[in-house]
């Protein structure tokens, strides 16, 4: 089965989410995380953006070892530099070095004509490549470029020494069908595009983040970026836990696999949430709180007759002990008798009848009924009879 590369960019892209300041030493906490997590690559910060995110960087490359790790650099001399200081003692390291090339960017951000644009990602890839045997190259804005020039700048950037084209997503603007499209005109029309792998980098404005990262592995890419729990600039990174779930219960598919180790998906998101004070919303789908809650009467029956009635992930897989009974208003008795077994109280038909009315009455006062409730019901003289 193909192999998908994991590319980490939590501790660049996605600490760049508003709000979000990670000192150095929590940063090293989540990057010995992500090592234990699997991904192939990690992104550890923007050396040259700060002294604080250098010092970062630096004392990740040193305590990783596994996983490769990159820094970001504008298309400048310095930025580059900055990269290789803070990742030369790495085990595995790399740059990733961007540059513009939608119309938008190059005339308004860049104020320069598209002629310019090539010769300084040239320049930066070559000179990158002094440093590096791992170059990635992204043009950013890529899904609002003009395809023809794309190709023609990716042509010349593989010729300069890149090993890794990235084509992101950088508003969240594409679709999945558009997307998959892009991915496919840019295999067929560079030449030389054989020599180097591609890459997929969603953003999720339009909240397309991760189907667009579905439609690019679906197109051939071999390598997929996003964040623990889809942090980011704006509304977000595609979700790489997402994604990566995905892939595994529908390797139907996709056909793909990935060296994540699943087990840990939940630690991982949850060591990312605390550290960047980012709450994970209770719904979100994988690591949500109540990702494998069931609180209905008929889904809580289903479930224990028979996970997989309600369940397509199976919660165990991602590093949970198991699903959760909610018991709430429209709990059914059967949820009911298993959670009060579970608290070892093994009621004859009458007491179980007068619990289940006692706790059915609490549900319209509060909406998540607590072991602690439940036994405060049961203390209750007129349902121990
Ligand atoms: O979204 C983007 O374009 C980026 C680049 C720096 C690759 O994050
Ligand atoms: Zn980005």
């Amino acid at each position: 089965m193909r192999k998908v590369e994991i590319f980490d960019t939590t501790l660049r892209d996605g600490e760049q989410s508003a709000g979000v300041n990670l000192h150095p030493h929590e940063k090293l906490e989540i990057a010995l995380q992500l090592e234990k997590y699997g991904v192939d690559i990690m992104e550890a910060g923007f050396p040259a953006s700060s002294y604080g995110d250098f010092q970062a960087v630096q004392q990740i490359a040193k305590a990783v070892k596994k996983t490769r790790v990159v820094g970001l650099a504008r298309s400048i001399k310095s930025d580059i530099d900055a990269v290789y200081e803070a990742v030369k003692d790495a085990e595995k390291n790399g740059i990733h070095v961007f540059l513009a090339t939608s119309p938008i960017h190059m005339e308004y951000k860049l104020k320069k004509k598209p002629k310019e644009v090539v010769e300084a990602a040239v320049n930066a890839v070559q000179y990158a490549a002094k440093y590096f045997e791992h170059v990635q190259w992204s043009a950013e804005d890529a899904t609002r470029s003009e395809w023809p020039f794309l190709a023609h700048i990716i042509e010349k950037v593989i010729d300069a020494g890149a090993k890794v084209i990235n084509l992101p997503d950088t508003v969240g603007y594409t679709t999945p069908d558009e997307y998959a499209h892009l991915i496919t005109y840019i295999s067929k029309h560079v030449p030389n595009i054989d020599k180097v792998k591609l890459s997929a980098h969603c953003h999720d404005d339009l909240g397309m983040a991760v189907s667009n990262s579905l439609a690019a592995i679906k197109s051939g890419v071999g390598q997929i970026e996003g964040t623990i729990n889809g942090i980011g600039e704006r509304a977000g990174n595609a979700s790489l836990e997402e994604i990566i779930v995905a892939l595994q219960i529908r390797k139907d598919i996709y056909q793909v696999e990935t060296n994540i180790d699943l087990k840990q998906t939940v630690r991982t998101s949850n060591l990312v949430s605390r550290l960047t004070g980012m709450i994970v919303p209770q719904n979100k789908a994988v690591v949500g709180a109540n990702a494998f809650a069931h609180e209905s009467g008929i889904h809580q029956d289903g479930v224990l007759k028979n996970k997989s009635t309600y369940e397509v992930i199976n919660p165990e897989m991602v590093g949970l002990n198991s699903n959760k009974m909610v018991l709430g208003k429209h709990s059914g008795g059967h949820a009911f008798k298993q959670r009060c077994e579970e608290l070892g109280l093994f009621l004859n038909e009458e007491e179980g009848k007068k619990l289940f009315s006692a706790f059915k009455d609490l549900t319209v006062k509060k909406k998540e009924v607590t072991e602690d409730d439940i036994f405060a019901l049961m203390m209750d003289s007129s349902v121990k009879g």
